[in-house]
């Protein structure tokens, strides 16, 4: 099987960035993690890629002439690794429709809560205050419009009674990991 070239954006703490990392260790994952980019030179996920020996590339946005010398230089990044696919995980930027039909090849994004509800952020707490019962994640293609392209899997965790934001957005991470793995190899395959 020849394994397509991923590359994992990034803002913050990656924790999804580790579950793919993880899952890409496996002999029937369809992808290999081949670059990792951050818009945050403090991202703690950085440590990940560092970790496991993953190119990873800093592009600062304030560094950047403005937001299509950002995309460029990003997009510049992929095409020198010859990258197949962008999974999206915890990047706090939107990407627009030039980058998105630039880069000619699938992008994809997990978001935290069982879309179409809750686009944006502060989704476990909208879920609680709405008296929801169920919550959840979902992975989902890149489209211009945020959290709005065609949806490839979700998967849900139940809300109790007394949860706080806290123990909602631990339980949900925790099918975020499993659920972005499964996404992948969905499409991939
Ligand atoms: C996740 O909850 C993801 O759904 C959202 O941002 C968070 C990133 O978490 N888009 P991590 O950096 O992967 O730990």
């Amino acid at each position: 099987m020849t394994k397509k070239k991923i590359a994992v954006f990034i803002s913050g703490k990656g924790s999804n960035l580790q579950s793919l990392i993880d899952a890409a260790t496996e002999n029937d994952f369809p992808g290999s993690i081949n670059l990792v980019i951050s818009d945050n030179s403090k991202a703690s996920g950085l440590n990940h890629a560092h970790n496991n020996s993953i190119k990873c590339e800093t592009i600062e946005y304030q560094k950047c002439i403005n937001k299509e010398d950002f995309e460029q230089k990003i997009l510049n990044k992929t095409m020198k690794e010859n990258i197949d696919i962008i999974c999206l995980a915890g990047f706090m930027r939107i990407l627009s429709e030039k980058f998105i039909i630039s880069f000619n090849g699938p992008i994809i994004n997990i978001h935290p809560s069982l879309l179409p509800k809750y686009k944006g952020l502060n989704t476990h707490q909208r879920a609680i205050e709405s008296g929801d019962r169920v919550a959840g994640c979902t992975v989902h293609y890149v489209t211009k419009n945020v959290d709005d392209g065609e949806i490839i899997l979700q998967k849900s965790v139940p809300i109790l009674p007394n949860d706080t934001v806290e123990d909602l957005a631990a339980r949900v991470l925790k099918i975020e990991h499993e659920a972005y793995a499964e996404a992948i190899k969905k499409i991939l395959n």
